[in-house]
């Protein structure tokens, strides 16, 4: 008997990084997981792993961000297992650059991806867990859900929002049985960076009087790969998200992402900025 034994569990973005380890790990554990995400040829590569050995995926490929798409991945799941007992809202992106040299549009694409797709997906499935009296929503944060750098404040910004809706959703949905999470990972190894510098490479490009700002934030991400953690470190958070009797609000992790926001905390703000500016 596994812990989650037949339990439908929907995962975003699950075609790299941590949605991928964390589909992966759920279906060790039992659970059916609807995986998610554009590239189709990914999931069915994810898919065949997990069957062989010995798990259970279902794939709906789309787009987080079309009404259809997340339209399609609720009503496909329902027609094929006519519940879903959680949803972990992962599929997301980080825009880079200073606030003057970032397109407006590209902060809304920002916003669109990692904010108000998980709202479109989660407003889909709020009714389905409240007509089941159970569920859990496991938001995928980020300790940039809680801390704003230069470079950076864009995608921290959707994750701050995510947060605030997360401790919104939290009370609004606890009187019907449904549970939600946030989790906050830090620094973690996935195609996540190289997405990020992709995405602003042309801001980065043209940088001008913020390029020796980059240079010094690039130079502090290489001292941090010595503590990044690894998909399955998250992974293991989500597994604990879905399973724990009475889960907590925020889950932060690996450690240095516990650290990080400890120093946040008793720090005061001016003496933050120094050390995250060294
Ligand atoms: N890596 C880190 O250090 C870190 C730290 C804190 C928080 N996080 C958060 O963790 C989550 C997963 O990131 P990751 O590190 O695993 O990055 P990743 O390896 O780049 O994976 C991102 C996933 O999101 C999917 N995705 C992106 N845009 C999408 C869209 N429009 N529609 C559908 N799927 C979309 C991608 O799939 P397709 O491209 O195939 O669509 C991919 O499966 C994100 O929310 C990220 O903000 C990451």
């Amino acid at each position: 008997m596994h812990r989650l034994d037949g339990q439908v569990v929907i995962i975003t973005g699950a075609s790299a990084g941590i949605g991928e380890a964390a589909a992966r790990r759920l279906a060790r554990e039992g659970a059916i997981v609807v995986i998610s995400a554009r590239r189709a040829d990914r999931l069915e590569a994810l898919k065949r792993d997990i069957e062989a050995a010995n798990g259970r995926a279902f794939i709906v490929a789309g787009d987080i961000t079309n009404e259809q798409d997340r339209a399609r991945l609720v009503q496909e799941t329902l027609d094929e297992f006519g519940r879903i007992d959680a949803l972990v809202n992962n599929a997301g992106y980080g825009q880079r650059g200073p606030i003057e040299l970032v397109p407006l549009d590209a902060i809304r694409r920002n916003f669109e991806t990692n904010f108000f797709s998980l709202i479109g997906l989660t407003q889909l499935v709020i009714p389905v867990m409240r007509e089941q009296r159970s569920g859990r929503i496991v938001n995928i944060s980020s300790v940039a859900g809680r801390i704003a750098r230069p470079l950076s404040s864009v995608y921290d910004a959707t994750k701050h929002a995510v947060e605030a809706i997360s401790d919104g959703l939290r009370g609004e949905l606890a009187p019907f049985g449904i549970k939600v999470v946030v989790i906050e990972p830090g620094f973690i190894i996935t195609e996540f960076l190289g997405v990020a510098n992709e995405e602003a490479r042309e801001i980065i490009e043209h940088a001008g009087p913020y390029a020796e700002t980059f240079e010094r934030v690039a130079k502090g991400t290489q001292r941090l790969r010595k503590l990044a953690g690894r998909p399955e470190d998250i992974a293991d958070v989500i597994f604990k998200a879905l399973t724990a009797d009475s889960p907590r609000a925020r889950y932060a992790a690996p450690g240095h992402a516990q650290f990080a926001l400890a120093v946040k905390r008793l720090l005061p703000t001016r003496l933050f900025d120094y050390v995250l500016s060294r």
